[in-house]
C-alpha cells in the first residue's frame, strides 16, 4: 500500500512538508478488535499540521503517517469486528501507529462510524471530529447563553456551530482575521468583526455587552483569549478548544477573573465522547448524519488532491484555511458523488 511518510517532526511546516514523501509497503492485517479500511478521502486539519510540527498533544514513533481522520470501506476485519465487513465508515485515529494519509488504514472498530447510505463520501471524510465538536459545544451554549463569541469564525467547527446556533436563535459575534471570509449561516443577522481592525476591542466590548454574550468559544488562544475575556460581561466563560495561534493563553486581566467572576475552561472531543452514555454517540451520529444528508450542515471543501500531491494540497490549505478543507485521495475518481469541489 502507498502511504505518506513523515521522517521527523519539524516546526517549520514548509520544511516539514518537503521532508515528507509517498512510500510503499505491504499492507498490515488487523488484529483483534481492529479493521482495515481502504481510504477514499482524508482531510488535512489543523491537528494534522500541529502533529507534523511535533506540537500536537502527543507524538508517534517515527517515521509516522499523518492523518487523524478519513473515510473509506472496511476491507478486512479482525476478531470480533466482523459486523463492519464491507461497510462504508468514517474513521479516526489517535494513538495508532498508522494515519489516514494512506491507501489503507488499520484502526480499532470503536474508531469507526458506520455511514448512512446517503451520506456523501467527501462530507463523511470530515465527519468524525468537527461535527461532533460543534455539536458538543452547541450543547454547552444552548439554553444557557443568549449570545456567543466565536473566533476563527471562518473555520469549519465555527461554521458548523453557527449553523446549529442560528437555528436555535442564539446571537453570534464572529471574529475573523480577514474581511472577505465567508462565515456561513446567518451572516446577514450576525455580527462579524475583524480582529485586525483598530476599533476591534471597543466593538467587541460594545457588542458583548449589548447582546449579553456570556460565553466565547476560543480556537485561537494567545492574547485573543484575554482580548475576549476582558471585554465580556461579568460572570462570562471562555471555552478553549484549539490553539491556532500556537501561543500560550495571554493578556488575561487578573481583576476580570477575581472580581468579574470570569472563567476559562477547555474542551476535548475525546473526553466528551468518553462522558457519553451507552448508545448516545450512535444516536448523535445518526442525528448529525441526517443533518448532513439534508444539507442543514456542510463542511466546506476547497479541493481534492491525489495523495501523491499532498504537498500542493497542504500549502493551498495553509494559505487559506477559511476556504475549506483539502481532501487527499489515494483513489481520485471523476465520478465523485455530490456536486464535487474542484479536483486538482
Ligand atoms: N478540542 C477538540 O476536541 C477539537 C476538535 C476539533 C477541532 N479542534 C480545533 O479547532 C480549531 C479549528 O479547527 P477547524 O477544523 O474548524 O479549522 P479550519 O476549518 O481549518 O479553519 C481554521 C480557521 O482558523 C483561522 N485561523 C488560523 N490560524 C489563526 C490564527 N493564528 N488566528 C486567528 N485565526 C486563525 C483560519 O483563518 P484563515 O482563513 O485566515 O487562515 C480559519 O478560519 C483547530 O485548532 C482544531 O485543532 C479541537
Amino acid at each position: 500500500m502507498k502511504y505518506i511518510e513523515l521522517p521527523t517532526y519539524t516546526l517549520n511546516i514548509v520544511r516539514a512538508a518537503k521532508s515528507m514523501s509517498m512510500k510503499e509497503k505491504p499492507a498490515p492485517h488487523p488484529g483483534k478488535g481492529q479493521v482495515r479500511i481502504r481510504i477514499r478521502y482524508a482531510p488535512c486539519n489543523p491537528s494534522d499540521i500541529s502533529f507534523i510540527q511535533g506540537r500536537y498533544g502527543f507524538q508517534k514513533p517515527l517515521p509516522a503517517t499523518p492523518g487523524f481522520e478519513g473515510m473509506g470501506t472496511v476491507i478486512e476485519t479482525g476478531e470480533g469486528t466482523e459486523s463492519l465487513d464491507g461497510k462504508r465508515v468514517s474513521c479516526f485515529s489517535q494513538y495508532e501507529s498508522g494515519g489516514t494519509w494512506s491507501e489503507e488504514f488499520i484502526t480499532s472498530a470503536s474508531n469507526c462510524i458506520p455511514l448512512k447510505d446517503d451520506m456523501p463520501d467527501e462530507q463523511a471524510s470530515c465527519f468524525a471530529i468537527n461535527p461532533f465538536t460543534a455539536y458538543a459545544l452547541f450543547h454547552r451554549v444552548k439554553n444557557r447563553h443568549q449570545a456567543v463569541i466565536l473566533n476563527a469564525a471562518g473555520g469549519q467547527v465555527s461554521r458548523l456551530f453557527a449553523a446549529l446556533a442560528c437555528e436555535a436563535g442564539i446571537e453570534i459575534i464572529k471574529i475573523v482575521r480577514k474581511t472577505e471570509v465567508d462565515t456561513g449561516s446567518g451572516d446577514e443577522q450576525r455580527h462579524v468583526i475583524n480582529q485586525h481592525d483598530a476599533d476591534f476591542l471597543p466593538r467587541l466590548k460594545a457588542l458583548a455587552s449589548s447582546l449579553n454574550a456570556t460565553i466565547a468559544l476560543d480556537a485561537v488562544g494567545g492574547s485573543m483569549t484575554g482580548d475576549m475575556l476582558n471585554n465580556m460581561p461579568a460572570g462570562s466563560q471562555v471555552i478553549v478548544y484549539g490553539g491556532l495561534s500556537g501561543k500560550p493563553l495571554g493578556n488575561i486581566h487578573i481583576l476580570e477573573i477575581v472580581f468579574g467572576n470570569k472563567t476559562i475552561t477547555g474542551f476535548d472531543l475525546n473526553q466528551w465522547i468518553g462522558s457519553l452514555a451507552k448508545d448516545e454517540f450512535h444516536d448523535i451520529s445518526q442525528k448529525l448524519q441526517e443533518m448532513f444528508i439534508r444539507k442543514k450542515l456542510t463542511t466546506k471543501i476547497q479541493g481534492i488532491y491525489p495523495l501523491g500531491n499532498f504537498e500542493k494540497g497542504l500549502f493551498r490549505y495553509i494559505k487559506n484555511m477559511s476556504a475549506g478543507k483539502i481532501l487527499f485521495s489515494p483513489v481520485i475518481d471523476p465520478g465523485v458523488r455530490t456536486g464535487p469541489p474542484p479536483q486538482v
